[in-house]
């Protein structure tokens, strides 16, 4: 079956507002590493012996020192490269045959990376082109994404250069909700915005995930972020980099700005920000 036949059949295309395709029994995880190594030419060994689980729906966020591989292990996730060592599967197929036929995975990095000749409407509608949507339908899905990440009709006619940094992440969280990812891999997306800006898009990813619930996979170094929007959080060692603590995050969705304030809230920061410092 090709890409765009997988497309057309698994998205209804009804609405952003789908429910996940499950090809992996709802028990199994629907990410796993067992194992896993990697060694760029030259020796340069970054990751090793690294092993993680994710279900199906989770939100997990991984923290670790600069350079400990975090960037490298989502590439491998994504499909750009391969693992040395281990192996490294989504719904127990290779990442690049998983993304290839039955696993979407969309990707949002620190640089929004939208195209300055298009306005915001042409880049959000940039998946829909290369997944050949028919063009009567994509209106309506353009609309139901600047509605769902905030952004007006007159924000749409607007060109990249003309968007302060929040807006600017805005699109690019939109142009890969846009292909109806099963799996989102984030790295480091609110890294270049102030605090503010970072919770405010932090209270709206958590809405968007709570309503779309893909799997989601957030790299940040912001133990404040990672708590607010995971249910787990992964801490790993510095390079070669692998997974040495798993701290769960007990608190209920929907998150608040409150929980911020919550003194709970305060004492996981705190233990994530020990175990990291740790690490360091
Ligand atoms: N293609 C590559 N070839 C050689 N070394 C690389 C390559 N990509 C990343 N590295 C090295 O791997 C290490 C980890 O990089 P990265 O995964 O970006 O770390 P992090 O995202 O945790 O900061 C760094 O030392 C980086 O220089
Ligand atoms: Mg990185």
């Amino acid at each position: 079956m090709s890409d765009r036949q997988i497309i057309d059949s698994s998205a209804s295309r009804k609405g952003i507002r789908h429910p996940v395709v499950s090809t992996a029994d709802s028990h199994s995880h629907l990410i796993q590493a067992a194992d896993v190594g990697k060694t760029f030419p030259g020796g340069h060994s970054v990751l090793a012996g690294l092993s993680l689980s994710i279900r199906e729906g989770e939100f997990v966020s991984l923290v670790g020192p600069s350079g400990c591989g975090k960037s490298t292990l989502l590439k491998l996730l994504a499909g750009f490269d391969d693992a040395t060592s281990g192996t490294l599967t989504i719904a127990e197929q290779p990442p690049d045959i998983a993304r290839k036929t039955s696993h979407r995975v969309g990707f949002v990095f620190q640089d929004a990376n939208l195209l300055p000749w298009r306005t915001v409407r042409g880049n959000l509608q940039l998946p829909m082109e290369l997944q050949q949507v028919s063009s009567e339908n994509r209106p309506a899905h353009i609309d139901e994404m600047l509605e769902l990440i905030g952004l007006t009709a007159a924000d749409a006619n607007k060109y990249p250069r003309m968007l302060s940094g929040g807006m600017r992440m805005r699109v690019s969280l939109g142009r890969a909700l846009m292909t109806q990812p099963q799996i989102l891999l984030l790295d480091e997306p609110f890294g270049a915005l102030d605090d503010i800006l970072r919770q405010q898009l932090n209270e709206e990813l958590s809405r968007i995930w709570q309503e779309q619930n893909w799997t989601g996979l957030f790299v940040t170094h912001n133990v404040s972020e990672a708590v607010f929007l995971s249910q787990r959080i992964l801490v790993m060692s510095t390079a070669p980099g692998k997974i040495v603590a798993e701290i769960p995050v007990p608190f209920p969705f929907p998150r608040t700005p409150e929980l911020r304030a919550d003194s709970d809230f305060a004492r996981l920061t705190g233990e994530v920000t020990t175990r990291l410092r740790g690490r360091l």
